[in-house]
C-alpha cells in the first residue's frame, strides 16, 4: 500500500498535490506536513503534522509512525527570495533534500519526488526550446541549489537504487494557493489585480518570454511521472517539462480579450536579471517520449479559467 509524506504541503504546489494524492491513494494514506499550520487550507482536512524539513529526526519519526513509503519533498525557497537570503536559501533547499535522500536510504522509502526548475539553466544554454542536456550554468542561488540537487538525486539512484523522480517545472500558474518569492509569480498576481483593479504593474519587461504551465497540467505531469514504468525512465536528474511560453505583453493582451479596459504598465526590478538568465521555452522530448507527456492548457485556456476562478466570490474573499 502506498503511504505518502509531503513536505511543504501548504505551498503553491503542495496544496493541490495533497488534494490530488488523497483522491488517488485515500486521505488516510497521505500525510501533509509544513513548517506552519496553514489557515483555511484543504491540506489540514486530512492527516497533517508540523515539520521543518531541516529536522531529520522529526522527519524520521513521522516516516516510522505513519509507515511512509513514498515522499514528495516540496519545501524550498524560490528564486527571488533566495537572492535576498542566499545562505538561507542554499541551506533550506540543499540540506532538506539531503535529509530526504538519506532517510529514504535508511528507512527503505520506495519512491521520492522532488521538483527541480527551469532555473538550472543560465548562460550558454539555448533560449529557444532549451534541450534536456544543455549546459547548466545557473545564475541564481536557487538555480545552483536545483542543479546540485538534481545531481544528488541521480547519485542516490545510481549508488543506492533509490527511485527518485524529478521534473523541471516552469513557472506555475494557479489560484488555490499563491506562489511566494518566485520570479514567475507575476503570471499569477496579474489575474488577481486584473479582477480587482483592472490594472497591473509588471516587474518584468514586456518582452521577457518565460516557460509557464497551468497547475492542473503540473499536477497531472507529477502523477504521470510517479506512475510511469521505472524501466522506461532514462532521466534520473530531472525531466525538462513544457507547457506554454509567453511574454508579459502577450499575457496582458490575452487578459484584455476578456477585460477590455485592463491596463498594464512596466517597472522592471531585480527579478528582470533572473528572468533573463532563464530560457524562454523548453524542449521536453524525453518527457514526451518516455512517459507520453502532453500539456492540455494553452494561454487562452489558462486566462479563461484563471479569470473565472479568481472572479468567483470565494477566491476573492480569500485572497484580496
Ligand atoms: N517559479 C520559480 C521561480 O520563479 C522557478 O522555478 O522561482
Amino acid at each position: 500500500m502506498t503511504r505518502i509524506l509531503i513536505t511543504g504541503a501548504a505551498g503553491q504546489i503542495g496544496t493541490e498535490l495533497t488534494i490530488a494524492l488523497r483522491k488517488k491513494y485515500g486521505a488516510k494514506n497521505v500525510l501533509a506536513t509544513d513548517i506552519k499550520e496553514p489557515k483555511d487550507s484543504p491540506v489540514t482536512d486530512g492527516a497533517f503534522e508540523l515539520l521543518d524539513a531541516l529536522d531529520a529526526k522529526q522527519m524520521c519519526k513521522y516516516i516510522r509512525d505513519y509507515k511512509i513509503n513514498h515522499i514528495y519533498h516540496l519545501s524550498a525557497m524560490l528564486s527571488a527570495t533566495a537572492e535576498q537570503y542566499p545562505r538561507k536559501g542554499w541551506d533550506l533547499n540543499m540540506l532538506s533534500l539531503l535529509n530526504v535522500l538519506e532517510l529514504s536510504r535508511e528507512e527503505g522509502i520506495k519512491r521520492v519526488f522532488w521538483p527541480s526548475s527551469i532555473a538550472v539553466f543560465g548562460k550558454g544554454a539555448k533560449k529557444v526550446k532549451c534541450e534536456q542536456y544543455e549546459v547548466q550554468k545557473p545564475a541564481t542561488v536557487y538555480g545552483i541549489s536545483k542543479s546540485a540537487g538534481e545531481l544528488w538525486c541521480n547519485y542516490y539512484f545510481e549508488k543506492y537504487g533509490i527511485d527518485v523522480r524529478s521534473l523541471r517545472y516552469p513557472g506555475l500558474i494557479s489560484y488555490k494557493t499563491l506562489p511566494g518569492g518566485g520570479t514567475t509569480d507575476y503570471a499569477v498576481d496579474i489575474f488577481f489585480k486584473a479582477v480587482a483593479e483592472r490594472k497591473y504593474t509588471c516587474y518584468l519587461k514586456e518582452g521577457t518570454r518565460l516557460p509557464m504551465m497551468y497547475m492542473d497540467d503540473a499536477i497531472r505531469a507529477t502523477l504521470e511521472l510517479m506512475e510511469a514504468n521505472k524501466n522506461k525512465l532514462s532521466v534520473r536528474t530531472s525531466y525538462n517539462l513544457s507547457g506554454v511560453d509567453f511574454t508579459p505583453a502577450a499575457l496582458a493582451a490575452s487578459i484584455r480579450e476578456r477585460i477590455g479596459e485592463f491596463e498594464m504598465s512596466y517597472a522592471p526590478d531585480f527579478r528582470q536579471a533572473i528572468a533573463e538568465s532563464w530560457p524562454g521555452s523548453i524542449d521536453d522530448y524525453y518527457a514526451q517520449k518516455e512517459w507520453n507527456w502532453k500539456p492540455k492548457y494553452n494561454l487562452e485556456r489558462i486566462t479563461k479559467e484563471m479569470l473565472t476562478e479568481v472572479s468567483s466570490q470565494r477566491v476573492n474573499e480569500y485572497y484580496l
